[in-house]
């Protein structure tokens, strides 16, 4: 797969989710599935999104013992999503668990990508709250370079980190960023961020993008313009 733009669909019913994609008649968008929809609608609405022809990410942040995780994963695996994601904090173990669980009877397998520290934990919280002592950077550098150990695909980091995990852990592990935000948008509540060009030029292999879609007055208009900047 190449480069290309997720829509992060952060919708509370499968209601809202259709209104929102029947307003892409052309394309069929690559669209992130997240713990709220997920939760709301069970693995139903990713079926359904999967039969209107979308690639989809499921975004569960799977973390727990790696038995739980390894067969929670085949589980998710016949859902046929075609990325899926887990903490790395759940250790390499828990990781390669996920791998295994995760492969299928005929060898194929969906993306597994892995969280490092969440953006909205900082240095303070992660010293404080966890105990981790290290600078933020090298512990997201080390939690790379943990689920690349583990025969993950990527991870998921801030834009701004991409380049530098490409750097450690090689240009075909894969960078999948959220924090993205047009040169003249709202930035919201997400703290750096940065637009989908210069996601392009610092090497994101997927941008995932909400907000600057899903609440735009013409989604689809701007969802061109993030494959327009990303992408073309
Ligand atoms: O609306 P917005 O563009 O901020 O949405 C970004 C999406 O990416 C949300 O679904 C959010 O949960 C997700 N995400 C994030 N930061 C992370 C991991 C995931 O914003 N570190």
């Amino acid at each position: 797969m190449g480069k290309d733009v997720i829509i992060a669909c952060d919708f509370d019913s499968a209601e809202k989710t259709f209104a929102f994609l029947d307003k892409f008649t052309g394309r069929k968008p690559f669209v992130k599935i997240g713990m709220e929809l997920y939760y709301a609608e069970g693995p139903s609405i990713v079926r359904e999104i999967k039969k209107r022809g979308h690639k989809i990410f499921l975004d569960l942040k799977l973390h727990d013992i790696p038995n739980t995780v390894k067969k929670s994963m085949a589980v998710l695996s016949r859902l046929d999503v075609d990325m899926t994601n887990l903490h790395a904090a759940g250790t390499i173990r828990m990781m390669e668990g996920a791998l295994e669980g995760l492969t299928r009877p005929d060898g194929t397998r969906p993306l597994l990508i892995a969280v490092t520290q969440l953006t909205s934990t900082d240095q303070e919280s992660m010293e404080n709250d966890l105990l981790i002592k290290e600078p933020i950077a090298d512990v997201v550098m080390h939690y790379a370079h943990n689920a690349k150990v583990a025969g993950l695909d990527g991870v998921v980091c801030s834009p701004l980190e991409a380049g530098k995990v490409h750097e450690r852990c090689g240009e075909k592990f894969l960078t999948v960023t959220p924090g993205v935000r047009f040169a003249d948008g709202d930035i919201g509540d997400q703290k750096r961020v940065m637009t989908p060009a210069e996601a392009k030029r610092i090497g994101s292999d997927y941008i995932v993008v909400g907000r600057p879609i899903t609440a735009a007055e013409d989604p689809v208009a701007a969802y061109e313009r993030c494959v327009a900047e990303f992408v073309d």
